[in-house]
């Protein structure tokens, strides 16, 4: 059986692009391979985050992982800081990292050049991390959405020098990006993705929005004015982007499909339907939700599935340490 592993960095509550780039395909991918699939809370913390809400937002997180289908007993489910190989092959992997590397990164390139200030070093070196996140487990797959492509991409180079360097130590895993749906864009500035950090909230939608709110951003979801609902990100970004939420919530049914269904029809039609969608699968995810919430389930999922991740990172990290010299052999 293939391996696929990804994970999710909850600094805020998961959306609409968080559920249609990943997780709906950890879901769907969870019968075919052997999933991993983890919480990246050291990586949240490569920005400031208040302790209080960040615990919150771990715990839905696995909910949400749960309410969207994940099955603990097909997919191990567990904490970055549950497995402590990852900050381990971390270091390591930040030393094998060239400074030119991570100035390329455009996660970290586009917050510079926003002028921001006190960013962390944890924040420039996180592509390291995430590099070892991957390669402690010798996935074949890792399915992303777009943003993350680039640091699956470094992920690769990391692990070809090294086993260049130390002998074959990792599987080079491939980036898994869908063709629809891997950049859900905002709906108030379809220029812009949908993001944890849309200041205005109109843009973003939360997979725990309530459905009257959700509804109201679909409707009121920036459009153009050509008046026909047809596929073209280029000149009609907005309804090319509620047409990619349409089609990934429906089967992955195909953009003529749904051109047809909405010739000479307006807008308003059209934006109704896609709000429909959007809380259908809402209303579903948020109803398991509840149940698992306050269950025993969350726990039971990220104990087996830490348990389950450590043996083989453990193993992993062994190895590496081992081929690099870092070991003393006890005589
Ligand atoms: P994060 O938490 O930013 O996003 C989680 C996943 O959701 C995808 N995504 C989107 N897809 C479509 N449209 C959007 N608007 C959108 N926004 C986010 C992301 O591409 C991602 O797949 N660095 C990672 C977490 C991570 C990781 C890993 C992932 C840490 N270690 C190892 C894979 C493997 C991140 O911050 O994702």
């Amino acid at each position: 059986m293939k391996r696929m592993l990804s994970g999710i960095k909850p600094t805020g509550q998961l959306h609409l692009g968080n559920y249609i780039g990943a997780l709906r395909h950890f879901v769907e991918y969870q019968d075919e391979y052997e999933m991993f699939a983890f919480i990246a809370n050291l990586h949240c913390i490569t920005v400031p985050q208040d302790p209080k809400e960040l615990q919150k937002n771990l715990r839905d997180c696995v909910a949400l992982y749960l309410a969207c289908g994940l099955d603990p007993a097909k997919a191990n489910i567990f904490l970055q800081t549950d497995v402590r190989a990852h900050a381990q092959l971390g270091y390591i992997m930040c030393c094998h990292t060239y400074m030119g590397e991570l100035n390329r990164m455009t996660q970290f390139k586009d917050k510079m050049a926003k002028g921001e200030t006190n960013l962390s070093g944890g924040l420039y070196t996180y592509p390291s991390l995430m590099a070892a996140d991957i390669l402690l487990y010798d996935p074949d797959y890792v399915p992303v959405g777009e943003d993350q492509k680039q640091h699956v991409e470094l992920t690769r180079d990391l692990a070809i020098r090294m086993n260049n360097r130390y002998g074959t130590l990792f599987k080079v895993p491939e980036p898994l990006v869908a063709k629809v749906g891997a950049r859900i864009m905002s709906l108030s500035d379809p220029s812009r993705k949908m993001s944890k950090s849309d200041e205005t909230n109109k843009g973003c939608i939360y997979l725990l929005d309530d459905l009257k709110a959700a509804r109201k951003k679909v409707m009121s979801a920036v459009t153009d004015n050509c008046a026909r609902v047809h596929f073209d990100p280029v000149s009609q970004p907005g309804i090319s982007n509620l047409m990619q939420i349409m089609s990934s919530l429906s089967d992955d049914r195909p953009m003529g499909d749904i051109e047809a269904e909405f010739e000479g029809k307006g807008y308003g039609d059209f934006k109704r339907s896609v709000a429909d969608c959007v809380c259908g699968t809402l209303e579903k995810i948020q109803t398991r939700y509840q149940e698992v919430l306050d269950s025993g389930e969350i726990d039971a999922a990220l104990e087996s599935g830490a348990a389950r991740a450590s043996v083989i990172a453990d193993e992993k990290l062994a190895a590496v340490q081992k081929a690099i010299g870092m070991e003393i052999i006890l005589k």
